[in-house]
């Protein structure tokens, strides 16, 4: 029997931060208990780990789950409420940290890169980005709580309802010859691989503070994105660019379309925690499609497809903008 001096809990243990940090934790040699609302199918529990059902919004199940860990992790905070609930456990865990979001930058005007210190949103009406900024701030308003706040771009990894990769993904399987980006392909947009934000959850542990951390891959070109996935899969594509933004039949589209970059400064994380990534952006990805694909195999062997694995991306931008290969070719042809 393994004997574990630490214990750490994970609310929204099941999704894809919750997996991969539950991971990194129990290598670590924690008890990892993953707390997550609805029954968890057979042989699903990580390696290592156990579960609990409760749902967060429910504060006397969940602080009576909570308390005396040393290790929260919460990855299903939103809004100030949900910052009252964890205030409530200054004193009674070791320490804490809180998955927030990047898109608490206020903008426009967003510095290249953006640091920590840079101003959050405000709003009286908590949508998203403001209701996060509201639950941050709550946060580190409370005496003695010793809370790592970890603000991630757009997440990647196994497991994961919305993965923007799936882009050129499927286009490597489809075999598409080349791939057609509007902003000349030179948007950039803050990703975070979970193996990474795992990895920096157990630095955080190791340090516990007060602190809002920038969390972010290396900050690429949606052109040398797709270029690595397609090298990683082994597809030899060409990647043909057009200046501006998307066309109305979805030419050019994808799912960093900025027109100024977007990137997070990590110097903070690395400073501070001495971080390293765990996983190359190569290996992240190798390790995202080893998972991807057979999920969407299993999900068309069901009668469905792509949307079904990764729903978030259809409720973002619908169905049927990702892969307008009919504008493509025309475009390609008329080149
Ligand atoms: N996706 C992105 O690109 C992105 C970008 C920036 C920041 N983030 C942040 O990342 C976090 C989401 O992490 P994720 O992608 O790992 O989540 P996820 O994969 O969607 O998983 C969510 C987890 O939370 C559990 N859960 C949801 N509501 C719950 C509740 N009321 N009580 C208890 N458990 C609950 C879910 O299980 P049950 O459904 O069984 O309860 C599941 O385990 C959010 O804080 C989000 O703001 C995401």
């Amino acid at each position: 029997m393994t004997v574990h001096d630490r214990s750490a809990f994970i609310i929204g243990g099941t999704g894809q931060i919750g997996r991969a940090t539950a991971a990194r934790l129990v290598a670590a040699g924690y008890a990892v208990t993953l707390g997550h609302r609805r029954p968890l199918p057979a042989g699903e529990l990580p390696d290592g780990a156990t579960s609990l059902q409760v749902d967060r919004n429910d504060t006397e199940a969940l602080l009576g789950a909570l308390d005396g860990h040393d290790l929260v992790v919460d990855t299903v905070a939103f809004t100030p409420y949900h910052g009252t609930q964890l205030a409530r456990l200054a004193g009674r865990v070791g320490s804490l940290v809180v998955i927030s979001t990047g898109a608490v930058y206020q903008a426009p005007g967003l510095p290249v890169p953006i640091p920590e210190t840079w101003p959050t949103v405000e709003r009286e009406a908590h949508d998203y980005p403001s209701g996060k900024a509201a639950l941050e701030r709550c946060l580190l308003a409370t005496p003695g709580l010793p809370v790592s706040i970890l603000r991630t771009g757009v997440l990647h990894g196994p497991h994961g309802r919305s993965l923007d990769h799936w882009s050129f993904i499927k286009r490597a399987l489809d075999r598409r010859p080349y791939v057609v980006l509007a902003q000349d392909g030179l948007s950039r947009f803050p990703t975070s691989a979970v193996a990474n934000v795992a990895e920096i959850v157990h630095l955080c542990a190791l340090k516990p503070a007060a602190r809002v951390l920038n969390v972010a891959d290396d900050p690429l070109t949606v052109a040398e994105v797709a270029a690595r996935v397609f090298a990683v899969m082994g597809h030899e594509a060409e990647i043909v660019t057009f200046a501006g933004p998307s066309r109305p039949d979805g030419l050019g589209f994808h799912p960093w379309n900025v027109p100024e970059p977007i990137v997070f400064s990590t110097d903070r994380v690395r400073a501070e925690l001495g971080y390293r990534p765990a996983l190359s952006y190569d290996d992240a990805l190798r390790q995202t499609i080893e998972w991807a694909v057979p999920a969407v195999e299993r999900a068309r062997a069901r009668g469905g497809g792509w949307p079904d694995v990764f729903p978030d991306l259809v409720a973002r931008h619908g169905p049927d903008v990702w892969f307008p290969y009919a504008a493509e070719d025309a475009h390609v042809a008329g080149a």
